[in-house]
């Protein structure tokens, strides 16, 4: 059987069918910006693989201290041992996230991280002795993984899960943030939040949101006012507050991580994606010395959770190293020159009539349809053009790998104008 043959009947790829005559390409390698194809083409990546590579592929710094770990060990369990890896990695995180983040969580992929910090949350109100807080608060078009916790709070309609509502845990969702990016906001857009606080705090675990880019769920960027407004109603209402960092952690909307436009630290926050600069799935749960010390002291006196391959000393080498060539970099002027980029090469968009709106921040650049893309014509357009751009609904998006050159950021949003200006659905 063919390798093509394999692929289409055999394996699934995310949210697939098997069989399905959308286009999958092969690719033999990937190089920097450059994704290769079996068939010779090379793209330029606009996605980053989905936030992730924000290095670029083949790093040679990446892969020599993946190389020398690999001669060490590249994996040992975590249960009653510890390795370099994971205290490096633990020294790093505490460092470069909001100071009252203190302990860390290590788990294999955002979703599961996510599932951590909902746990922690009900096991430090448990242990407090109000089990009764179960359920958590969170915001419509949000999007934390696919797992079933992580599924219960995300949108119940764009979140891709209407189909498991029945047997999911109910949340408590609240309005999209209307207020946008840069701008304040208003006593009625906070209104929603604090209605389902001032209703639902004493069964409420925590608020979960993610910080200042909504991504999955719609890729919509809203005002930090909300953001630090929504820290100061948790307080209030005495429910925690979970930050999903995992799409806009280590950079991509122009800071570190996207709480600090706020000026916030939340008491959970999840990382993922970025983590390791794309090279290996790892994940973290962070938290501070009091819920960490509360659930010490309640009962039954440990954390319960523990992955297999948690702190994989493999990945947490790769997400040693990320960091470290990340804050070597000059990566705020470099994420505000992408953000430049995106904002000039996207711009014709905004006079297309397919088009409904163009938004940009740091590195980010959307472009949101009037309707729907058609994925079986667009994603060969795209590689067509040279590129690797993959839409979803209404949305075509960007999120080049930190490396990229003004060139290539300039053949990649020609390519989205192109595209999406000969686009029919
Ligand atoms: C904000 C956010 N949270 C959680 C997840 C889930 O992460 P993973 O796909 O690694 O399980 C994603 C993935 O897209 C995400 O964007």
């Amino acid at each position: 059987m063919s390798d093509n043959n394999i692929d289409q009947h055999h394996i699934w790829h995310p949210y697939s069918a098997m069989n399905s005559e959308l286009p999958v390409y092969p690719v033999e390698s990937a190089n920097g910006v450059r994704l290769k194809l079996t068939d010779g083409r090379e793209l330029i990546d606009g996605m980053a693989s989905w936030w992730c590579v924000i290095h670029g592929y083949n790093h040679p710094e990446m892969n020599a201290a993946l190389e020398q770990q690999l001669h060490k060990m590249s994996h040992v369990m975590f249960g009653g041992l510890t390795h370099e890896p994971a205290i490096e990695l633990t020294r790093q995180l505490i460092d470069i996230t909001p100071a009252p983040l203190q302990t860390v969580f290590f788990s294999d992929s955002g979703s599961v991280s996510v599932e951590v910090a909902m746990k922690m949350a009900i096991q430090y109100w448990h242990a407090k002795g109000q089990s009764q807080r179960q359920r958590f608060i969170s915001l419509r078009s949000g999007y934390h993984g696919d797992t079933f916790g992580a599924m219960s709070v995300c949108d119940p309609i764009t979140g891709m899960h209407s189909l498991f509502k029945d047997i999911l845990p109910e949340q408590i969702f609240v309005e999209q943030p209307r207020c946008r990016f840069g701008q304040p906001c208003q006593p009625e857009d906070l209104a929603p939040l604090e209605h389902a606080l001032k209703k639902h705090s004493e069964h409420t675990a925590a608020l979960i949101m993610e910080p200042i880019v909504q991504g999955a769920g719609g890729m919509w960027f809203y005002s930090a006012e909300y953001l630090q407004k929504a820290r100061e109603l948790c307080d209030r209402y005495g429910v925690l507050l979970i930050l999903d960092e995992i799409a806009t952690g280590f950079g991509r909307t122009g800071k570190l991580f996207a709480c600090e436009h706020a000026d916030i630290a939340p008491d959970i926050m999840c990382v993922g994606k970025a983590l390791t600069g794309g090279y290996l799935t790892l994940a973290a749960t962070l938290t501070t010395d009091h819920v960490a010390a509360t659930i010490d002291q309640g009962e039954p006196g440990v954390f319960m959770h523990g992955p297999t391959f948690m702190a994989n000393p493999l990945a947490s080498t790769a997400a040693s190293t990320s960091i470290r060539l990340l804050l070597n970099s000059d990566w705020q002027q470099n994420i505000s020159r992408i953000q430049s980029g995106l904002e000039t090469g996207l711009a014709p968009c905004r006079e297309l009539k397919q088009v409904k709106e163009v938004r940009v921040l740091g590195a980010i650049g959307v472009v949101e349809m009037q309707q729907a893309v058609n994925m079986q014509t667009i994603a060969p357009a795209f590689v067509d053009a040279g590129v690797w751009v993959r839409p979803f609904g209404k949305l075509v998006y960007l999120m080049p790998p930190f490396i990229i050159n003004d060139d290539d950021l300039n053949t990649l949003t020609a390519a989205v104008v192109k595209v999406v200006k000969h686009h029919k659905v």
